[in-house]
């Protein structure tokens, strides 16, 4: 890939689809997937089914729909869900949880984005007439605003357990479950093994272009069929994005391993730079970079702005050399490593910062 080609860390969002998922959507079967008669995705969603390990599993058309799909079935309205308070369900999904199924986040304070069972049992609601209910503990793996922060297993297992002995559902935002797996170094089943339901991403480091699953019970699922249909998201000839799903989980999950050194070899870089720290050690492929006043004067010859905003200075500075990156708040950055960068990506996205 050319030298010219912008490097977009952004986000594992914008990666486009593969030649051999472009391929298969002009070759795939299609039908009427509301009545479901569309053999691709039904293939899809069984192929889905059996890699978490759960009994049933539905193609939708955004991780957003998958995730407030899953809490209006498990809540009532009134009720509460239990949420780490970056979360990606009560943060970034526009308040639907309020807005479509009149519940309440329950946000739990942490340092690195990984909720304790202690925490999730001390967020749990005495069962007393005037207290709203805890309906469901909603946990995200990867966390993305943590910095893509993987939940150890041993952690998962225990709030399971909590959430389990308390007789409240569990749900896993897993948008980038493949990359907790691969870090952990285990099967995806056993990562999502013990959830009530858990929706994941095809069109992040997975690269299709559209589509993501909600999988669990049967039962669970048949429901999420009516659910979707109600929130709109009902679709016909999925087939066509869903054959660059099944090209997702075919091909792609083998190697997110190497967007996860990519964001090792990109966080190195810039932890040599002064001015820049990297607070996390990056464990999948997100990484945070933390912007200090003495980096402009140190590395590009500026003043700070005015205004304070460090990181949206920065990544001004990175867009003019052709490096897109995201800031979280004025000092914090956000950068994804992903399979469409260019070869040369991860080293003039760190000059970048010294020139
Ligand atoms: C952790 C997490 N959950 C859910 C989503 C929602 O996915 P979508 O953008 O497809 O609605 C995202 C998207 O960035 C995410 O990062």
């Amino acid at each position: 890939m050319g030298k010219n080609q912008v490097v977009d860390l952004r986000s594992d969002t914008v990666t486009k689809p593969t030649p051999d998922m472009r391929n298969a959507m002009v070759q795939a079967e299609v039908g009427d997937d509301v009545y479901g008669e569309d053999p691709t995705v039904n293939r899809l969603e069984e192929m889905a089914a059996e890699k978490l390990g759960m009994q049933a599993a539905i193609l939708m058309p955004t991780g957003t729909m998958g995730n407030q799909t899953a809490l209006h079935i498990h809540c009532r309205p009134g009720s509460e869900v239990i949420v780490e308070e970056r979360s990606h369900i009560s943060n970034y999904e526009m308040a639907a949880m309020a807005a479509l199924s009149g519940l309440l986040a329950h946000p739990v304070c942490t340092d690195d984005g990984l909720m304790t069972a202690g925490q999730v049992r001390g967020a749990i609601r005495p069962d007393i007439y005037y207290l709203s209910r805890t309906a469901l503990v909603a946990l995200e793996n990867t966390h993305n605003m943590a910095g893509g922060k993987v939940m150890p297993l041993e952690r998962t297992r225990e709030i399971l357990n909590v959430a389990k002995e308390a007789g409240v559902p569990a749900h896993l935002d897993g948008a980038r479950i493949f990359n907790a797996a691969q870090s952990l170094d285990i099967t995806v089943k056993d990562a999502v093994s013990g959830f009530d339901s858990v929706m994941f991403c095809l069109s992040k480091g997975l690269g299709a272009p559209v589509g993501s699953i909600l999988a669990g019970a049967k039962e669970f699922i048949s429901e999420a069929r009516r659910v979707r249909k109600m929130f709109g998201g009902g679709m016909r000839q999925a087939g066509i994005i869903a054959a660059a799903g099944i090209v997702a989980l075919e091909v792609m999950v083998e190697r997110i391993k190497n967007d996860h050194e990519a964001a090792q070899t990109l966080a190195d870089g810039f932890s040599q730079i002064g001015g820049i720290e990297v607070p996390v050690k990056p464990e999948t492929n997100i990484i945070m970079l933390s912007i200090k006043p003495s980096w402009f004067g140190e590395q590009v010859k500026k003043n700070p702005p005015e205004n304070g905003d460090l990181a949206g200075a920065f990544v001004d500075h990175l867009r003019k050399a052709g490096v897109l990156s995201l800031a979280i708040d004025h000092e914090q950055v956000r950068m994804v490593t992903h399979y469409d960068l260019p070869d040369d990506g991860i080293e003039r996205a760190v000059e970048a910062a010294i020139k």
